[in-house]
């Protein structure tokens, strides 16, 4: 059984996150999509609440696919499961240096796995969950970035109340 760790803010999921994890599916017996903390990050939904949306999003429609939240170091919980490869989107140039450092980081902690970098489709280059965020602040329609069934709750959270 090859298993692999998708891991991410989710904050929330995206239509390029989802296209991810659905080609990680492909390319590994059991996905794991894990929400986990970036410290250097501020988020606009509780680590629950990103967990959920992805429960939304995924339901039944990836059986290899199964979802959980961790507190944690990354490299910890991939060693816990026995997973093989921890599974990044990589967009663009900008997205490298972070990625790469984070990688080699992942590796030394534990060198059991090895991160796989997958090149996001090219219709969700420019996407990334803050741009979502900052068009819902100011009342844009985010309906083409996101899976259909977490447009509503999304919106409606991030849509600025004047
Ligand atoms: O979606 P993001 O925010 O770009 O993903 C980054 C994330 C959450 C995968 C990274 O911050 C992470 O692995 N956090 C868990 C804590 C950890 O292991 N940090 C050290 C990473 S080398």
């Amino acid at each position: 059984m090859r298993i692999a760790v998708c891991p991410g803010s989710f904050d929330p999921i995206t239509k390029g996150h989802l296209d991810i994890i659905t080609r990680a599916s492909k390319l590994f017996d059991k996905v794991i999509v894990l929400v986990v903390i970036n410290a250097a990050k501020q988020f606009s939904f509780t680590q629950e609440e990103r967990t959920e949306l992805i429960r939304q999003v995924i339901g039944d429609s990836l059986p290899n696919v199964e979802i959980d939240s961790y507190d944690g170091l990354l490299a910890n919980y991939v060693k816990e499961k026995g997973a093989v490869a921890i599974v990044k989107g990589l967009r663009a140039v900008t997205d490298f240096e972070y990625e790469f450092q984070m990688a080699l980081a992942n590796k030394k902690l534990n060198p059991e796995a090895d991160t796989v970098f997958l090149t996001t489709a090219h219709e969700n280059m420019y996407l990334s969950s803050s741009l979502v965020k900052q068009i819902a602040h100011f009342g844009g329609d985010i309906s083409s970035f996101l899976p259909p069934q977490i447009v509503e709750p999304v919106t409606a959270r991030l849509c600025k109340k004047d």
